[in-house]
């Protein structure tokens, strides 16, 4: 598939989107929004990729949010329909049941920041700098930002992030559990692909299972502890379950093959 806003290329298992709209900083209109949903869904059902990447063009931004001249004149049901379109496909990497990496490369902000809070984990280099400044628009975040951000941090300090609009560096989006590491720009990619490799040697069906019992417990819908129960449960049905025990056993290496 050919894409307009984002780069999408596989290369040994790994898929990496690259948001590419530098000249915007990235910024996502809605046309970027759904490419990179559109992306993600055929990494996803993909066999020859087991991980994801999600970084943004350029030296200086992940994705500097939403794109601001798309939505300036737009009414309730417009502003209505953006979210709920950037919460489907925001949920949906959220969602996905191989890793999603967020490697985040400069400015994250607004539905930047959202984006990376939606993948399952977050590298960022030291130039990296995050923030929720929405209301200076005189808005809220659109992609989940009001509901992850306390769930990553804190409900206090993402309430000071989310009210000041305050801009944080990298080493401080690391103090508070926004990011898993900060790297120099230079090893990001390697340190984000180290990672990813490390998830590739586990059983893929457990690894589905951790995304969907994880995300469970932010389900008010759903009991996440029974939740585990049954999922702990189905992984003792699967070959990478015999596969995985076998191998302990007889002190080999396990090879698993998804199922
Ligand atoms: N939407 C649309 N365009 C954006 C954008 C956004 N969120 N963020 C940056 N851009 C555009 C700028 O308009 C500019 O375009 P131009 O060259 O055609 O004028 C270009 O990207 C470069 O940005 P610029 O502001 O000149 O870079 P800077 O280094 O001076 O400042 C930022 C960088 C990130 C501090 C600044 O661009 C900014 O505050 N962006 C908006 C952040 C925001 O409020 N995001 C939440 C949106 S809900």
């Amino acid at each position: 598939m050919t894409y307009s806003n984002i780069l999408s290329t596989s290369d040994d298992g790994i898929c990496t989107i690259t948001v590419n709209r530098p000249d915007k900083l990235n910024a996502l209109n809605k046309d970027t929004i759904a490419e990179i949903g559109a992306a993600v869904h055929a990494a996803a059902h993909d066999p020859e990729v087991y991980g994801i990447i999600i970084t943004g063009s350029g030296p200086k931004a992940f994705v500097a949010g939403a794109d601001i001249s798309e939505f300036a004149s737009y009414s309730l049901e417009q502003g209505m329909e953006l979210s709920a379109h950037g919460h489907r496909v925001f949920d949906s990497i959220e969602q996905c049941g191989k890793p999603v990496i967020a490697a985040v490369n400069g400015f994250a902000l607004g539905g930047g920041c959202e984006l990376a809070m939606a993948c399952h984990m977050r590298v960022a280099s030291e130039n990296a700098k995050f923030g929720q400044p929405e209301v200076k628009l005189g808005l809220i975040p659109g992609y989940g930002g009001t509901q992850r951000l306390p769930k990553l941090i804190g409900k206090g300090r993402a309430m000071e992030l989310l009210m000041t609009a305050d801009m944080i560096d990298a080493r401080e989006a690391w103090r508070m559990g926004l990011v898993n590491h900060v790297v120099p720009a230079e090893e990001l990619m390697t340190v984000t692909k180290g990672i990813l490799a490390k998830i590739r040697v586990q059983a893929p069906v457990a690894i589905a299972e951790i995304v969907r019992t994880v995300n469970a417990s932010d389900d008010k819908q759903t009991d996440g502890f029974r939740e585990e129960i049954e999922r702990f449960g189905a992984c003792f049905t699967t070959d990478d379950f015999k596969e995985g025990t076998d191998a302990f056993l007889n002190k080999r290496k396990a090879d698993f093959k998804g199922k």
